[in-house]
């Protein structure tokens, strides 16, 4: 599934960057930001895509964005659009960084393109990256778009059929708080027409 996500991405590319401005994310960046411990620092993004509208944000406040994809499409995109941002190209389940790197990791609509099996193993990477008092801002899909307590499988996006997964936001907050995050805000936001839980978790 992984794999075929990977060419999908790289195929749609150009068609996903077209349509980005459908997905206004200007009330999700302001509720994070007013949340985060500092005014500039370093923001990892995962599933960073062509660098918008998250990196491109934070890099015109001032600070230093890592993202990370295994699209090389969507990251030639990237480096068009964001040139100081930073790249790895790499599987979000397979990348590493050195603990307590970053003061913000955020992953917008990733996460749910990954089994939810696999989800614990990237929070607890996403806790060690994060500096003490350092956030995090995901989006998790639920049954108000999949229409299933759990779901994987693939779901029609923009022409395209794409891989979604997902456990219950209960089982996910226990997963959460099991590792040691505290929740800041959980809130469901329908944006573009879709509906998905926005999680803000905080590293203590
Ligand atoms: C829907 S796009 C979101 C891009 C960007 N975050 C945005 O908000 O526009 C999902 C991105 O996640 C990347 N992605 C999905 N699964 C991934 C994985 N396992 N490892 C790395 N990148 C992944 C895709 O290549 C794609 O660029």
């Amino acid at each position: 599934m992984q794999s075929d996500l990977q060419k999908i991405y790289d195929r749609f590319a150009d068609t996903y960057d077209n349509n980005r401005n459908l997905f206004d994310m200007t009330a999700v960046i302001a509720d994070f930001s007013k949340r985060l411990p500092c005014k500039t620092g370093r923001l990892l993004d995962l599933g960073c895509g062509a660098g918008e509208p998250f990196p491109a944000y934070f890099i015109a406040q001032g600070w230093q964005v890592t993202g990370v994809d295994f699209s090389s499409r969507m990251l030639d995109l990237a480096h068009r659009y964001q040139p100081d941002m930073k790249t790895t190209f790499a599987d979000i389940c397979e990348v590493d960084f050195p603990e307590k790197q970053f003061d913000a990791v955020t992953a917008i609509y990733c996460l749910f393109h990954i089994e939810y099996q696999r989800h614990e193993d990237i929070f607890r990477k996403i806790y060690r990256w994060l500096k003490p008092g350092g956030h995090s801002l995901f989006t998790y899909a639920t049954k108000e778009y999949t229409g299933a307590d759990f779901f994987s499988g693939t779901k029609e996006f923009l022409g395209e059929q794409l891989f979604y997964s997902h456990t219950t936001p209960g089982d996910l907050v226990a997963s959460l708080i099991s590792i040691g995050f505290t929740i800041e805000s959980a809130q469901y936001r329908q944006i573009g027409g879709e509906t998905f839980l926005w999680m803000t978790i905080a590293k203590p």
